[in-house]
């Protein structure tokens, strides 16, 4: 077991009604003029964005909004964002929507908070020292970024979509109303289930230091969500399976489910980067589109844990080899992303890339996690694109 830091400084507030209590936590954080930053446009449609504005307005606190926030958010709408806070002296932001918009908006208040250009931090130069206080009401579970310390942000300049993490970014509070993800599509509401399971599942697959705590909060976590999106594949309107989805989201990447391992594998998550950055794909189909060829490719490396995995999580029987049962698992966990209809493979994802494309994401790859990474097995740039070559489908 390693020893570990737990930081979680969030302030959690869930349930019903929750997005009216909006200015009274921005108050409590000291917040006087509120950037408000949201995507394309969903929280207008839905009626919540004027619920909020409402009671903002009521508490007499000012605000600017700026929309436009899209999948894989990019850096340029984050200098705009920088800019206007500037110009209007904006002290507290408020994102409104999913992890885009708080990826933007976290990487905005880094933008405020620091001197220089805000793409250092994402291209690994150097680390912010501050960062506005933020405050979140969250409308898809999926990213944890409500409760991590990451924001993902894409320069459009050579499509580079690169993540930076910093205690700093982490938002003060979180408002969780369940009711909002159900006006999602169900393929979003798929995409945010396969995320939430992976950043678990990249804390869990790992060689260094293991905890029987973390490991039977991770499986329990990942039961839980499995049996949810099952759910939701048939009841979007299902309060209670969205409300269990919705918490796990948040608990599987505020750190809670890597306590005492070596921080975790991560490959998924970088292989799906590049996609996402290259194609512009939902980063939850993105990572179930990899996941079953990297799991291939690494799993005789980590074979207790993959075993471990299939019979705990993936109710595998445990007779067989080791090798065996670890397969199994593998094939249960794709079996599951097809009930939930999500990808299995590049084919699958709607990606048709030749061969020099997966040659240049697995540089690309390889350059972001500065040559080599994972702690299932150790990957370098060629198997990185073995492992996209294997995943063609
Ligand atoms: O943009 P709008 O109009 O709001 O529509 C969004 C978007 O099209 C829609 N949506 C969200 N809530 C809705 C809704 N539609 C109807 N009703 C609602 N209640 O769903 C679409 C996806 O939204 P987005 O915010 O992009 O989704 P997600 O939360 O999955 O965020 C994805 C981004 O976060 C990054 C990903 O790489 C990607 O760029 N990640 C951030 C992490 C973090 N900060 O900790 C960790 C993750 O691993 C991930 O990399
Ligand atoms: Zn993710």
């Amino acid at each position: 077991m390693f020893d570990f830091r737990y930081f979680t400084p969030t302030k959690v507030i869930f349930g019903k009604d929750t997005e009216l209590q909006a200015a009274k936590l921005i108050r409590e954080f000291g917040g006087n003029k509120v950037l408000i930053h949201y995507g394309g446009g969903s929280v207008i449609r839905s009626g919540l964005m004027k619920r909020v504005t409402d009671v903002l307005d009521d508490a007499g606190i000012e605000y600017v909004m700026l929309g436009g926030a899209v999948p894989n958010p990019r850096l340029g709408l984050v200098y705009e964002g920088i800019e206007l806070c500037k110009k209007e002296k904006v002290d507290f932001l408020l994102a409104v929507g999913g992890g885009s918009a708080i990826d933007s908006a976290k990487a905005i208040g880094y933008g405020v908070a620091n001197e220089g250009d805000v793409w250092d931090f994402y291209d690994y130069k150097r680390k912010a020292e501050a960062c506005l206080p933020l405050g979140v009401i969250l409308t898809i579970a999926a990213t944890g970024s409500e409760m991590s310390d990451s924001s993902v942000i894409t320069k459009e300049e050579g499509l580079v979509k690169r993540g930076y993490s910093s205690d700093f970014g982490r938002a003060k509070f979180a408002i969780m109303k369940p009711e909002l993800t159900m006006t999602l599509p169900d393929y979003q509401t798929a995409c945010g289930c396969a995320d939430i399971m992976m950043h678990t599942m990249e804390r869990y697959f790992t060689n260094g230091g293991n905890m029987e705590l973390t490991d039977a909060i991770a499986e329990g976590l990942l039961r839980t969500v499995m049996k949810n999106a099952l759910i939701l594949v048939k009841e979007p309107k299902n309060y209670d399976a969205r409300a269990e989805v919705m918490w796990a989201g948040s608990l599987s990447h505020n750190g809670l489910t890597g306590c005492g391992n070596d921080g975790g594998d991560w490959m998924t998550h970088k292989l799906e980067h590049e996609l996402g950055g290259l194609y512009d794909v939902a980063h939850g189909a993105g990572l179930t589109a990899v996941w079953g060829s990297w799991a291939r490719y690494v799993y005789k490396d980590c074979l207790p844990r993959f075993k471990r995995f299939a019979v705990n999580v993936m109710n595998v029987s445990a007779s067989g080899t080791d090798e065996e049962i670890a397969l199994t698992g593998i094939e249960a966990m794709e079996a599951f992303y097809r009930k939930i209809k999500m990808p299995t493979n590049l084919k699958e994802l709607g990606v048709d890339a030749t061969d020099e494309d997966l040659v240049e994401m697995a540089h690309k790859c390889a350059v972001g996690v500065s040559g080599s990474m994972g702690s299932a097995r150790l990957l370098y740039e060629e198997d990185m694109l073995a492992i996209y070559r294997m995943s063609r489908g």
